[in-house]
C-alpha cells in the first residue's frame, strides 16, 4: 500500500486510475472500516482510503483533541484489508487557508436528529467529504449505515452537485453481544462496556414491535427512551422515521428507528432498518 499525505502526491499516484474506489474514513478503524474497504475493492481499479479527523465537523465541546489517532496500526490494517492507497493529510494540507466555503446541507434533513444536538456538524462532514472526493476522484465512494443520517446527506450532496459518484452504504458492523462497531467505544470502561449493546437492544425491540404490526411510533419511542434512562443512559432521541428522508414514520413505507444516548461521557448512536410493513398493516392507497 502506498501513503501519501500532500494533494501533489496523491494526484500522481491516481494518474494510471479511472475508477478509484474511495472509503473516507477519520482512522482508528475497526472491523466495520475495514470491511468497506474489502467491499471497495471490485468496484474500482484502486481502493483508496483516507484518513482525516475532521475538525469542521467537531462541536466546540466535542472530542476532538482527544479523537484516537492511531495512524500507524490503521495503515497495518488497511494494508491487510488490500488498500491499494492511503492519503492521509495534515490540517494544513487540507485546509491551508480557513476553510470559508462550506456545504450547508439542506436542513429539513441535516437540521433533525444528529443535526439538532450536533449543530454545524453535518456542514462540517460535508465539506470535507466533497473535498475528500475530489482531491481522490472518487468514482465510488463507501460509508457505514451506522451513521444513517450521514449517509442520506452524502447522497443527497453527490445527487444535487452532480457529482459522478456512485454513494454505497454498507451494513453496520456488530460485536458479539450486538454493540454496533465505533471508533469511541474505545472510551467505554469495562463497566459501561459490559451494557453498551442496550441501546442496540432497545432499538431491536422497538423494530420487532413495529415489524408485528405496532402502529403507535410515539409509544414506542418514549418507552424506549424510558428503558435507556432507568438503566442510567441519557438519551438525545430514539425516532422511527422513514429510512428515504428520515421525516415522520408513515404505514407501507420502509421505516427506520435511530437512537442516541450518552452513556457515562461517550456518545453512541445506532439504528436500524424496518424492512416495508405487512400489507395488512399498510394504509390503503
Ligand atoms: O464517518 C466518518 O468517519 C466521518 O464523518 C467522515 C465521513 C470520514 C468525514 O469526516
Amino acid at each position: 500500500m502506498r501513503i501519501v499525505h500532500t494533494l501533489a502526491d496523491l494526484r500522481r499516484q491516481l494518474l494510471p486510475f479511472r475508477h478509484p474506489a474511495v472509503v473516507p474514513t477519520m482512522g482508528n478503524l475497526h472491523a466495520g472500516h475495514l470491511a468497506l474497504v474489502r467491499a471497495a475493492k471490485p468496484l474500482g481499479d484502486l481502493t483508496v482510503a483516507t484518513i482525516f479527523v475532521n475538525r469542521l465537523q467537531f462541536g466546540p465541546k466535542e472530542d476532538f483533541d482527544s479523537y484516537p489517532r492511531t495512524l500507524q496500526a490503521d495503515c497495518a490494517q488497511l494494508e491487510a484489508a488490500g488498500c491499494d492507497l492511503l492519503f492521509a493529510p495534515s490540517e494544513a494540507e487540507l485546509y491551508p487557508q480557513p476553510q470559508s466555503f462550506t456545504v450547508q446541507p439542506d436542513p429539513a434533513l441535516a437540521g433533525i436528529l444528529e443535526g439538532h444536538y450536533r449543530p454545524g456538524f453535518f456542514t462540517g462532514v460535508c465539506t470535507v467529504v466533497l473535498k475528500l472526493l475530489a482531491c481522490t476522484q472518487a468514482r465510488s465512494a463507501l460509508f457505514g449505515k451506522k451513521d444513517y443520517q450521514q449517509l442520506l446527506i452524502i447522497r443527497q450532496m453527490v445527487r444535487q452537485f452532480a457529482l459522478p459518484v456512485d454513494v454505497i452504504g454498507q451494513d453496520t458492523h456488530r460485536e458479539d453481544d450486538g454493540l454496533a462497531m465505533s471508533s469511541r467505544n474505545g472510551y467505554l470502561s469495562v463497566a459501561e462496556r459490559a451494557q453498551a449493546a442496550l441501546l442496540a437492544q432497545t432499538l431491536s425491540r422497538c423494530a420487532q414491535a413495529v415489524r408485528a404490526g405496532a402502529t403507535s411510533f410515539a409509544d414506542l419511542e418514549n418507552e424506549a427512551l424510558q428503558t435507556l434512562r432507568e438503566a442510567g443512559w441519557a438519551p438525545d432521541y430514539v425516532a422511527i422515521r422513514r429510512q428515504s428522508d428520515l421525516q415522520a414514520a408513515q404505514p407501507g413505507v420502509p421505516l427506520v428507528v435511530l437512537g442516541a444516548a450518552r452513556l457515562g461521557s461517550t456518545r453512541l448512536i445506532d439504528n436500524l432498518e424496518i424492512e416495508r410493513l405487512r400489507p395488512s398493516y399498510a394504509a390503503s392507497p
